[in-house]
């Protein structure tokens, strides 16, 4: 392991007003989302879409990685360049989704592991020698009566541990993401509690494994209630807790944070991020707080593309938007005006 060159890549990441793309959705999610807005589901047009988007002008003003999947970080745009190659020459450093995606926790009704850690090792150093230089890692935590259990959230929090201690032996930055999710109806304070709770069992759990906090970067949730509450707090509610909730249970050492977006409207996960980057809150973050969004960014876009080669340039120029808007957010200069423009 490099310690100076994992601690410059974590910074280059979340440097300046840039953020992460991800783009990493395993093979049943992109079908999914295809499904939805009645694009086949082929390998052929994941491959088509992928392309849209690295090929959209002028998104390395906001962009500072882009999270691929397996079957992306193999494949070509259709001039036969390696995408990894297309993403770097345009100055985007390439990520892999390393996980095995969330499986039934046995003896833990309705709770998620993530699996994905035997031959870890060996893919790491494929996809470094592809040209990966990040790599990411989701768990999944829901509320719920009872839930999340601590068995639970301990056996996530020591995957991620063992999945980022080995990244950074094979000189990857682990971007470790442990997401509670939206869906329920709890509150805000619930949410506030869960999350508190796996981000210190995350760094405990980090520590024991002896993870170099200056060379990875955090993607968790924000602070959030649930979909279905009744309640929903406005958006300076919103980024008061989340960066109440982060300063209380992330070390200041941690050079950034990039937050999922899990599900929120893209207007609404940019107008939360830019509240937590402007006025009286902002001086208060001792990490860069950017964003890596995959709906968030992407969903506008996939639902003008629809699978339309005649359609491309229009999907091209919503994808550039939203992740300016992001952008802007960073700076803390995003406004809804930005939505009419
Ligand atoms: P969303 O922004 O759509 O939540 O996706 C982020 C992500 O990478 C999930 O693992």
């Amino acid at each position: 392991m490099n310690a100076q060159e994992l601690i410059d890549t974590a910074k280059k990441l979340v440097a300046g007003d840039k953020g992460l793309l991800a783009m990493d959705e395993s093979n049943p999610t992109c079908n999914k989302r295809f499904a939805k807005v009645g694009i086949p589901q082929t390998e052929e047009a994941r491959r088509t879409y992928r392309e849209l988007i690295i090929t959209t002008p002028g998104l390395n003003e906001s962009i500072s990685g882009a999270i691929l999947s397996d079957e992306t970080i193999r494949q070509h745009n259709k001039d036969g360049v390696p995408f990894v190659k297309v993403i770097a020459d345009t100055g985007i450093i390439p990520g892999i989704k390393v996980d095995a995606g969330a499986k039934d926790l046995a003896g833990h009704p309705g709770e998620k592991i993530t699996e994905g850690l035997d031959g870890l090792r060996e893919r790491l150093a494929e996809y470094g020698q592809m040209g990966a230089r990040f790599a990411k890692w989701r768990a999944v935590m829901v509320i719920g009566d009872g839930i999340p259990s601590r068995g639970c959230i301990e056996a996530n929090a020591q995957a991620l541990a063992r999945y980022a201690a080995l990244c950074q032996e094979a000189g990857l930055v682990p971007v470790v993401e442990p997401e509670v999710l939206m869906d329920g109806d709890h509150t805000l304070e619930r949410c506030f509690e869960v999350t508190e709770e796996v981000l210190r069992t995350v760094f405990h759990r980090l520590y024991r494994q002896r993870v170099m906090l200056e060379g990875m970067l955090l993607k968790p949730n924000m602070v959030l209630p649930g979909l279905a509450c009744i309640k929903q707090e406005t958006v300076d509610e919103v980024a008061d807790a989340t960066v109440i909730c982060l300063l209380r249970a992330v070390p200041a050492a941690v050079p950034g944070i990039t937050f999922l977006s899990g599900g929120q409207s893209a207007e609404l996960a940019s107008a939360r991020l830019n509240a937590m980057n402007n006025g009286s809150l902002k001086s208060r973050l001792p990490w860069a707080l950017a964003f890596s969004f995959a709906r968030a960014i992407q969903q506008p876009a996939l639902e003008i593309w629809q699978g339309q080669e005649s359609h491309v340039l229009a999907a091209q120029q919503v994808l550039y938007h939203r992740a300016q808007c992001n952008r802007a957010a960073r700076r803390g200069e995003y406004s809804a005006a930005m939505e009419k423009a």
